[in-house]
Parts: C-alpha cells; sequence; structure tokens
C-alpha cells in the first residue's frame, strides 16, 4: 500500500537559497525557520538563537541585502533569496600579520580591537547589523548608529565599546577605500 502524501503543515516544500556565495537546497516543512535551517540543516551555527521570539536579534541575517530576524522567517519564505551569515563575513585567506586562519573583515577586527564582545552570544547579530549600516551610511552619526542597533541586546557589554567598535569599523573601511590597509 503507498503512503499517504503529506499535505498542510507536514507537506515538505524545496528551498534553495545562496548563502554566503553558495548555492544551497534544503527540504523543510512550511513552520521551519530560517534560523533552524541555517542552524540545523545547513550547519552554520554562527547564527544564534536567544530568545526565539524576535526580541534580541542575535539570530540577524542578511537576507537580500537587509538584515531580519532569522528566529521570525520561515524558511519558505525566502526560496531564491540572498543570505549572509556571520560565516560569509571574513575572507578567504589569513589574516595578515597575526596568524589567523581567516582573513576577517573590517567590522570583525573593529569589535575585536575595540573589545565590541564579551561572551560573543550577541555578536554576530551586532556583526550583521554593522556591516549593513556602514554599506548604507559609511560615517554614521551618533543617532544613526544607535537606530541601527537599537532593536538588538547584549547582556555583557553596556553597549560602550559596541559603538565604539562601529565607529572603528567606518575608519577601516573609509581607510581601505583612500587606498590603505586591505578590507
Ligand atoms: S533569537 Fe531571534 S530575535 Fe532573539
Ligand atoms: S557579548 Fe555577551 S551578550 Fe553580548
Amino acid at each position: 500500500m503507498s503512503q499517504p502524501v503529506p499535505t498542510g503543515a507536514d507537506a515538505v516544500h524545496e528551498v534553495v537559497v545562496t548563502v554566503n556565495g553558495t548555492v544551497r537546497t534544503a527540504r523543510v516543512p512550511a513552520r521551519r525557520l530560517l534560523s533552524d535551517v541555517l542552524r540545523h540543516d545547513l550547519r552554520l551555527t554562527g547564527t544564534h538563537v536567544g530568545c526565539e521570539h524576535g526580541v534580541c536579534g542575535a539570530c540577524t541575517v542578511l537576507l537580500d541585502g537587509e538584515p531580519v530576524r532569522s528566529c521570525l522567517t520561515f524558511a519558505v519564505m525566502v526560496d531564491g533569496a540572498e543570505i549572509t551569515t556571520v560565516e560569509g563575513l571574513a575572507g578567504e585567506g589569513p589574516e595578515p600579520g597575526n596568524g589567523d586562519s581567516v582573513e576577517l573583515s573590517p567590522v570583525q577586527r573593529a569589535f575585536r580591537e575595540c573589545h565590541g564582545l564579551q561572551c560573543g552570544f550577541c555578536t554576530p547579530g551586532f556583526l550583521l547589523l554593522t556591516t549593513d549600516l556602514l554599506a548604507r551610511a559609511p560615517d554614521p552619526s551618533d543617532d544613526e548608529i544607535a537606530e541601527a542597533l537599537g532593536g538588538n541586546l547584549c547582556r555583557c557589554t553596556g553597549y560602550v565599546n559596541i559603538v565604539r567598535s562601529v565607529r572603528r569599523a567606518a575608519e577601516l573601511l573609509a581607510e581601505a577605500e583612500r587606498g590603505g590597509a586591505p578590507a
């Protein structure tokens, strides 16, 4: 006897997305969250899940260049989209001068330099928000930084060093733009 074809919530859908430049496919039920697909199906565990209901921002990724909360996004909604996770920020080569195995992005370097993290749980979300902000506003005002980061929560830093990191990232990107250190 043939198996019944799943319908409704049990039906499985194929989702094809480009994640950090690579085309990936997942077969998921309609209710599966993008955060779960990234972490469990695609094994990209850099996207963190904190509150699971849209409050903390730890799960932020860029969806077609815009920050979204992956815990509030169904995977089937992003079929055909481009997604950037924290794993997509670093370059391929080694970090110049310090022996790290990956070349950090200017935003990542700035967070490290300015101690913009402690436990690091919230950090992927802040890195992606900052990457988006500086793509739109290379020299952001204090108000623009507060507006961009204000929806994400950090339990550790008091935010002072996170804001400092954003300003330093803007400097590093501007230096790279002027032909200084590679971004
Ligand atoms: S885990 Fe998504 S907003 Fe908190
Ligand atoms: S660095 Fe620990 S929650 Fe932000």
